[in-house]
């Protein structure tokens, strides 16, 4: 197995959970690179439905380790939180968790903030999930945030903790000493799983160990290539596994992108394809499409094919994991967008500039449905000549192969797309 990057190509929500799970029988750890507890990855096994937030989901799979890098955020009560509720339904977590000391901590105070986005208006309502994600972030590239590793030096944080708390106007002695002793205690209760993730993954990769790098959101809520300032605080995209977990390019063999078949996307900002008519809330009640983190409805859409093309380059995706496909079983007619009207001009590359973004019309192209049942279908011959073109044309647009094919959460309703660069990672 080559270690390779699993990461989304849309607006985040494209089925990871499932694709990473799947994968993660295939690696020796998981290592998550990037966000917070804003993630919500959904696995179901056995019927059961497991949603991790911050956890990899490699979890879910005796014996395989996890990874949470420097370029995550953490809010300890929520991960103390995860790995109770795991641990209860009978995960085992006994050197099998380990946290980079260099994360940053998500505090009280970030959270309050990141509530303000509430009341915000215009470019500044972003429709975050209230998280703090946005403001730990901020206070990291401020050179202000606190870090994992810090909860283990009472004197380091007691000088960061007094600066931050100053700076909000939060310094009352009795405040201090609150938050003071409430982090240093949870700094020791997560003490065991603290390590350097460079030097353990480095050292893990030099012995012959596999990994697979878990992006969490999508490339379209990247900081730097998404739709900006719609987007997520952090790097979604390939190049932040290398920062997010201390890692050279060099280590990674190969990135799989993960789309759904059509598009979705929770908060705020542009979205070409979206589509608020019945057909909208179709494939809303079909797909199930509500966040899994903040259960908010998501916006439903077309494909939208300058969106995933846009993303294959910037990641260098070499392979698809195509999802949901069954969702789109009883379309009578399915549209792919294939290029935007932009004043009278055709666009075929996603544009940087939002309000041309907003202002663009999608191009379609229709393709007859094929109104027949897909759900579980587990080989390509099995589906309809009609699912096939669908593929097929998706394949032509985007110039890239579909490895996966997803149709149903469970794990056994997939396709896998025989002797593909998916198969060739896989050795399978
Ligand atoms: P934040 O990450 O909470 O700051 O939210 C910023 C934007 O990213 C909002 O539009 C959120 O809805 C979106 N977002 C954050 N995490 C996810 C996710 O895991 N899936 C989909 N959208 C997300």
């Amino acid at each position: 197995m080559a270690n390779i990057v699993v990461l989304g190509v849309q607006w985040g929500d494209e089925g990871k959970g499932k694709i990473v799970d799947l994968i993660s029988e295939h690696v020796d750890i998981v290592a998550r690179y990037q966000g917070g507890h804003n993630a919500g990855h959904t696995v179901i096994i056995d019927d059961q439905r497991v949603v991790l937030h911050l956890i990899p989901t490699g979890i879910l799979r005796s014996g395989k380790k996890c990874v949470i890098g420097n370029g995550v955020v953490i809010d300890i009560p929520a991960l103390m939180q995860e790995v109770n509720d795991l641990e209860k339904s009978g995960v085992n977590f006994e050197k099998r968790l380990f946290i980079s000391d260099r994360a940053h901590v998500i505090m009280p105070y970030h959270c309050r903030a990141d509530q303000a986005d509430k009341q915000a208006s215009g470019l500044q309502h972003i429709g975050t999930t209230c998280r703090g994600i946005g403001p730990a972030y901020t206070d990291k590239m401020a050179r202000l945030g606190i870090k994992i590793g810090d909860l283990l030096d009472e004197e380091l944080f007691a000088e960061k903790l007094k600066i931050n708390l100053e700076n909000r106007g939060l310094n009352q002695p009795k405040h201090f000493k609150q938050v003071f002793s409430q982090y240093i205690e949870y700094g020791r209760k997560i003490k065991p799983y603290i390590v350097d993730v460079s030097y353990y993954l480095n050292q893990a990769l030099d012995s012959g160990e596999r990994v697979l790098f878990e992006g969490a959101q999508g490339t379209m809520l990247d900081v730097d290539h998404g739709t900006y300032p719609y987007v997520t605080s952090s790097n979604a995209t390939a190049g932040g596994a290398c920062t997010g977990l201390g890692v050279g390019p060099t280590r990674i063999e190969g990135v799989l992108g993960v789309v759904k078949a059509y598009t979705t996307r929770v908060g705020n900002g542009p979205f070409p394809t979206e589509l608020d008519d019945a057909m909208g809330e179709e494939l809303r009640l079909l797909g199930d499409e509500y966040g899994a983190t903040t259960g908010r409805p998501r916006r439903c859409g077309w494909f939208d094919a300058l969106v995933v093309k846009h993303a294959l380059r910037i990641n260098g995706v070499e392979s698809l994991a195509l999802t949901k496909l069954d969702v789109l079983d009883k379309c009578r007619q399915i549209k792919l967008c294939v290029g935007y009207e932009w004043r009278n001009v055709r666009l075929t590359q996603f544009p940087a500039n939002i309000s041309t973004v907003q202002q663009c019309k999608p191009i379609y192209e229709e393709l007859p449905g094929w109104l027949t049942d897909t759900r579980g279908i587990s080989s390509l011959e099995a589906l309809p000549a009609a699912t096939r073109k669908y593929l097929d044309r998706i394949q032509e647009l985007t110039g890239v192969e579909l490895g996966l094919i997803s149709t149903g959460p469970r794990r056994e309703e997939t396709i896998i797309n025989k002797n593909t660069k998916f198969t060739n990672w896989l050795n399978i």
